[in-house]
């Protein structure tokens, strides 16, 4: 098999292969909203069209490609794990890989952690996280946050509080609670009964990018011992260098009892996640001989994700990735903050390094008022892709939004880009907002499009 003939012959064919064998609504999206490109290549933070276009991407595979794509270290230490002919999953033995991947982690994850249990992906590493903390305190209740998300798989899916990815999968787990984020006196009230087992919580939640106040995080890990139950802090999303600080809970200074970390730790090509949690949580679930594989995966600390592992950790320290994170994403908000005074359907500019949103509402003048109102009756949240959809086809800029029914666009960019870059982003969105705000205009053409295929959807849908 010569894989890159394959790919050259049949490049174009993307479209109808996914049209005929897998998920044909996610072809009926990207083509509704004009993303459907032919990516040929991809660098860094950048991918390339079959006609030589270059895209600037700030989905960064939902947060995968902290490193941007095909680092070549990434590559290099790869290939040698797969010239070197090493024994892989002997399952019946203790691998090399995972071991320095393990006592690399430990060093940098937040105080008090000592142990960690590998998995495929981010969904798992919550599993396992919920099945810890059951197994370690003897309580059977998760309490988990209105709004966060931690995968889709049931355990996780029973802790995520958005309806959306909810609806028509019942019965979800018994003994799942939910409480509002952000509010201390509600997460008390469910933790007061002492029958908890764990609260979970995104630090900054992905969808809609919500920070909490200063004193959440703290207060919840506070709550958390005062009433036996561990904080479980998911940082599939935020860790590693994303929000500017190798871990969002170090922004409040916060030790969790179980740390669950993914996406980039793959360096964008072997999916792997890792959570790391104090010993003694870790000493009740594998606590005797023949509950030495009482939890685990056959994938589980494969060598390509353990190498992958350790070079990106290299990498992040080399480019001083977090740092970059830090002052570059600091910069593009500060930019992005200054057009709010500007323009009134942009209401908020927020985030912490690259991990940013820019959240719209409706305006208090007329002329603006009613185009808003015709969208938002289509489809709430429909405003927001007046922005992504002109960002990608004008711009060449890929973002998303930031969640169901929500205005709010989601930027994530590699931790990688340049300063040339942000004038890229920030020229980029000037650009489209102030068109948003040319009402009659090409924009708002295009908004009357996108309603009326809103309306017909909704139409079908009844
Ligand atoms: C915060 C958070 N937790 C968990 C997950 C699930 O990770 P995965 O898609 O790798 O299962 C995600 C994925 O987007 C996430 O953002």
């Amino acid at each position: 098999m010569n894989i890159r003939e394959l790919i050259k012959q049949r490049q174009t064919e993307n479209f109808t292969l996914h049209e005929q064998y897998l998920n044909a609504q996610m072809v009926n999206v990207l083509k509704t909203i004009g993303f459907d490109r032919h990516y040929v290549k991809a660098e860094g933070p950048y991918l390339f069209d079959a006609q030589g276009e270059c895209y600037l991407d700030l989905l960064s595979g939902f947060g995968v490609f902290a490193l941007g794509r095909n680092h070549p270290k990434v590559i290099q230490t790869l290939q040698q794990v797969l010239t070197s002919d090493l024994p892989n999953l002997v399952q019946l033995d203790v691998s090399l890989l995972s071991g320095l991947l393990a006592e690399r982690l430990l060093t940098i994850t937040p105080n008090g952690l000592e142990r960690v249990f590998f998995a495929n992906s981010g969904t798992e590493t919550i599993e396992a996280a919920i099945k810890f903390s059951r197994c370690a305190t003897g309580r059977a209740k998760i309490v988990y946050c209105q709004g966060g998300y931690h995968g889709l798989s049931m355990g996780s899916l029973s802790a995520t509080g958005d309806p959306h990815f909810r609806n028509g999968f019942g019965p979800l787990l018994p003994d799942f609670i939910e409480a509002p984020f952000n509010d201390l006196a509600a997460l008390e009230q469910a933790l007061a009964g002492k029958d908890v087992a764990a609260f979970i919580t995104e630090p900054i939640q992905g969808h809609g990018v919500r920070i909490p106040a200063d004193d959440y995080l703290p207060g919840a890990a506070d709550l958390c011992r005062r009433y036996g139950a561990l904080f479980i802090v998911d940082e599939v999303q935020t860790g590693l260098g994303r929000t500017g600080k190798l871990w969002a809970v170090d922004h409040w200074g916060v030790e969790p009892d179980i740390l669950c970390m993914a996406k980039p730790l793959s360096g964008g090509f072997v999916p792997v996640g890792a959570l790391a949690c104090r010993q003694w949580i870790f000493d009740k679930v594998f606590n005797r001989m023949d509950r030495a594989v009482v939890h685990g995966s056959t994938f589980g600390k494969n060598n390509l994700a353990m190498a992958a592992g350790l070079v990106v950790l290299d990498v992040i320290e080399e480019e001083q990735l977090v740092e970059n994170a830090a002052c570059l994403g600091g910069q593009i908000i500060a930019d992005l903050k200054a057009l709010v005074e500007q323009h009134e359907y942009l209401k908020e500019v927020r985030g912490r390094g690259m991990m940013m949103a820019l959240e719209f509402s409706e305006p208090k003048s007329l002329s603006l008022k009613l185009p808003w109102k015709m969208l938002e009756s289509a489809n709430k949240g429909l405003f927001s892709q007046m922005i992504t959809v002109p960002l990608f086809t004008n711009h060449r800029i890929l973002s998303q939004v930031a969640g169901h029914g929500m205005n709010v666009v989601k930027f994530m960019p590699p931790l990688t880009i340049t300063d040339r870059d942000r004038r890229w982003i920030v020229d980029a969105v000037s650009d489209v907002v102030a068109d948003a705000h040319r009402v009659p205009g090409a924009v708002w053409d295009f908004g009357k499009t996108l309603a009326t295929q809103a309306m017909r959807m909704k139409a079908k849908a009844n």
